[in-house]
């Protein structure tokens, strides 16, 4: 036998089985997608998201406190709106009062070290329910969206967000939501993350259903990526990476490694995120209750595929769990 045909000795051993990654997977890495409603004290189960709930401002040091303890390093955080009177703009997105506004103001207070960021879209707070402003015959109107969009990530970044992050797809709100944080002052202190390829999934219905963000007609299809687009999502990286992004996301991720490992090519100097969404979360679960594999092996399988990959970022539901099962 030839010695370049013997591998084995180089992975017998958990250590050296562990440096085989080009990188390790760290506690620093997740990032924890949570949901904040308008009811203060809220406590409520997301049946179709396995161990995830919808949060109460006031609850969120119960919450989040235990986390901390554990290693948690970052959040990105959802509204939820279920008292409030939503319109054709969203206006609701940015009330002062509202859930994601007192949460990032709650959140610094109580955590100064937590890495707040927040997702930005309009979705949740329309009417009907899509990403940005409608045209009369139901179509998106570009210009009018993006201006609102960048609003909204600026006065989240007023409250005190470290991160914003447009989940739209709207053409062109990178740029606009860039010129908006330097206009206020906050362009060398807020980190833009643009959800840059986001495909239109099927693995999205459990968040619509926490969210509440389902569209009232239609569908996301012509804002959001054709599953089988891998040009336009090189160009949307490319694209958001000029207009002054600084970390680019591919969502949703397992289905989508290869456009993973395509942007860490395009736009090596740029942090890259990936999100396991809320299907691909209910998924593994699902998987797990039914006996396929085990929870955690499945779970680490998952996310060490997305590191492989070039992600340098996860955003998952697992977070919590991650911070058990991982040492630092
Ligand atoms: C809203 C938004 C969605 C997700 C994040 N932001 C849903 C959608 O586009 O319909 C999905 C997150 C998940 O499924 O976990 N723009
Ligand atoms: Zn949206």
């Amino acid at each position: 036998m030839d010695i370049s045909s013997i591998l084995q000795g180089g992975y017998a051993h958990p250590l050296s089985r562990e440096w085989q990654g080009r990188r390790q997977l760290t506690k620093s890495m997740f990032m924890y997608p949570i949901f904040i409603t308008d009811d203060p004290d809220a406590s409520f189960v997301i049946e179709s998201l396995p161990g995830q709930r919808r949060w109460g401002v006031n609850k969120l040091e119960e919450f989040i406190g235990p986390l901390v303890a554990k290693g948690l390093k970052s959040v990105i955080l959802f509204g939820v709106p279920l008292n409030c009177q939503k319109d054709y703009c969203g206006t609701p997105a940015d009330d002062p009062q509202g859930p994601v506004i007192l949460a990032i103001r709650k959140l610094r207070e109580l955590y100064p070290d937590l890495y707040i960021a927040c997702d930005v879209c309009l979705c949740e707070y329309t009417d009907h329910g899509h990403c940005g402003y409608l045209h009369e015959d139901g179509t998106i109107n570009n210009a009018p969206s993006v201006k609102r969009i960048a609003e909204v990530a600026v006065n989240y970044a007023k409250a005190g967000a470290h991160c914003v992050a447009p989940s739209d797809m709207m053409d062109g709100r990178i740029k606009a939501i860039k010129e908006g944080l330097i206009q206020a002052g906050l362009g060398n202190k807020c980190t833009l993350m643009a959800y840059s390829a986001k495909f239109a999934s099927g693995l999205y219905g459990p968040f619509r259903d926490a969210a509440g963000s389902a569209p009232s007609f239609g569908n996301r299809k012509c804002y959001q990526l054709p599953p089988q687009a891998k040009g336009l999502a090189r160009r949307a990286i490319q694209r958001d990476a000029n207009e002054g992004a600084d970390i680019i996301m591919v969502k949703p991720a397992l289905p989508y490694l290869d456009i993973i490992a395509d942007a860490a090519q395009l736009t090596p100097d740029h942090p890259l995120a990936c999100y396991q969404v809320s299907g691909e979360y209910a998924m593994v679960v699902a998987g797990a209750r039914a006996g396929v594999y085990d929870l955690r092996v499945m779970a680490f399988e998952t996310v060490e595929s997305m590191v492989r990959a070039g992600a340098t970022l996860i955003l998952t539901y697992f977070t919590p769990d991650f911070l058990e099962w991982l040492e630092s």
